[in-house]
């Protein structure tokens, strides 16, 4: 590979001496979560490969593309305290705050410590009985809807879902009493309106009365229904033993609630999709299903116990990773392979391209699941497989919305087909049209008509 012996633009060299940065397209370019970057980075990572450099007239440091799962472990895990949070992450703070996901230093280590313990197995076991009733609930409309041979608008119906599921691991049955005393739920808007715009971003952010009146309710009655809230109140610094702050409490449920619902919300959407095109997989998933989960009333272990449904959630993570794009920017000078990385440097990470590189995925673009599953394929690259990043800042909800994907296929997926009759809200004709912004979307809601399973 070419490297560029210096930062100015061109000033490429081959060979031995300092390390320079590596090649990449002669264009100027702004990396960002949009749709130019979507298709800049798909002609560029296969032709760049692991590491490539992209110029920018808008950032005076260089922007580098990472692509190689060694390279990707070093700037996770094992130097990952040279990389703090990149750019993008302005964004996200108008809503978030400085919750656990824009956070860096010590700031975030005390919230990833003070945090982590709320996400153990046996808190998500006990989280996956709301849910369990959420699915339920979702059952029975959807009977109506099969009922009257209606078509279901998928990915609404998926956000409305995750957010509800969020809502309610966060604030159990405060959740009815804020619905109450707004006249409806006050965070519906989420579900219905995914710009994340300035205005979204400031009426999310005056919500907060909400949860400071809950958090003022439940210090003064001590109060603590099992919820997030309460774990998150109750979580105290290892040193200090201080708890967290209200503007800190705030910042982690506002965080939760994006973090945890669009998510999941878009990996189910995928999957509906992709199992309505892969009868196959669906048909080896209803097998599982029948033979594991049988019925309403399976234990959680049971419901862990779904191995090729988690491998079917991979596959459609692989395919279309929600988080598509995100980046860090290197404190100090460091290096990957032969390659310089200045101070200062942006780095960009691309789980959906990573994702689809032949070198790493043999027929990249093929559905098939069992990819993940080591009795048939050999163990999956940790880094080259990053829906939820890695390392030290691995996604704190991968447990959780594996357990809310599961409980959502076991309880639906035996009792109803969905199928594409209708590819998008504008008609039939219209190609399921991805649209990469700080999430990958589908640009329109996906269709799918619903019948009840073995339904003459
Ligand atoms: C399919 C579902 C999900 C995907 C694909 C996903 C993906 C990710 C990714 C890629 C990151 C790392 C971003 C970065 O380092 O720049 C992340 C971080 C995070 N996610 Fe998730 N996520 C999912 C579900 C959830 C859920 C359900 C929750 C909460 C219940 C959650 C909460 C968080 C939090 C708090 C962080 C920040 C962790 C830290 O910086 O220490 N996520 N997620």
């Amino acid at each position: 590979m070419k490297s560029r012996e210096n930062d100015s633009p061109g000033s490429v060299r081959d060979g031995a001496g300092e390390p320079g940065l590596p090649d990449g397209p002669a264009e100027f370019h702004t990396i960002g979560p949009d749709q130019q970057t979507f298709a800049a980075l798909g002609r560029w990572v296969p032709e760049y490969g692991d590491l490539f450099c992209v110029q920018s007239r808008d950032r005076r440091d260089p922007s580098l593309v990472v692509s190689s799962p060694d390279y990707l472990k070093h700037i996770l895990l094992s130097n990952h305290e040279n990389y703090a949070k990149g750019v993008g992450f302005e964004r996200v703070k108008m809503l978030l705050g400085n919750g656990i996901i824009v956070s860096d230093g010590e700031d975030w280590r005390r919230q990833r410590t003070m945090m982590q313990p709320g996400f153990s197995r046996a808190n998500i076991a006990r989280l996956s009985q709301p849910m369990r009733g959420q699915n339920q609930a979702l059952r029975d409309q959807w009977r109506l809807l099969a009922d009257t041979g209606q078509t279901i608008d998928i990915t609404t119906a998926m956000s409305r879902l995750g957010l509800e599921i969020i809502l309610r691991s966060i604030f159990s049955s405060d959740l009815d009493r804020m619905v109450d005393q707004e006249g409806g739920n006050p965070f519906a808007f989420l579900a219905e309106d995914t710009t994340r715009d300035i205005q979204t971003a400031v009426r999310f952010r005056n919500l907060a009365r909400l949860t400071l009146w809950l958090v003022a309710d439940r210090r003064g009655t001590g109060e603590r229904p099992f919820d997030f809230l309460s774990l998150l109140m109750d979580a105290r610094d290892r040193k200090s033993g201080a708890g967290m702050t209200d503007k800190e409490l705030l910042d982690e449920v506002n965080t939760l609630i994006i973090a945890g619902h669009e998510t999941s919300a878009g990996t189910l959407n995928w999957v509906w999709y992709l199992l309505s095109q892969h009868p196959d997989v669906e048909e080896r998933l209803l097998t599982e299903l029948a033979r594991v989960t049988p019925g309403d009333d399976f234990s959680f272990d049971q419901l862990m116990d779904l191995n090729y449904t988690a491998c079917v959630l991979k596959e459609t993570l692989r395919l279309y990773p929600p988080v598509w794009l995100f980046s860090r920017r290197a404190r100090q000078e460091d290096h990957l392979g032969e390659f310089r990385v200045p101070a200062g440097a942006h780095i960009f990470i691309a789980p959906y391209f990573l994702h689809r590189r032949p070198a790493l995925w043999p027929d990249p673009e093929r559905f098939d699941p069992d990819r993940f599953d080591e009795s048939r394929s050999p163990p999956v690259d940790r880094f080259a497989f990053i829906p939820f990043s890695a390392g030290a800042r691995r996604c704190i909800g991968d447990y959780f919305s594996f357990v809310e994907m599961q409980m959502h296929l076991a309880l639906l997926a035996p009792r109803f087909e969905l199928s594409l009759e209708v590819q998008s809200s504008l008609g039939p004709s219209e190609p399921i049209t991805l649209d990469p912004a700080v999430n990958l979307r589908t640009l329109h809601s996906i269709h799918l008509k619903v019948r009840h399973r073995n339904a003459p």
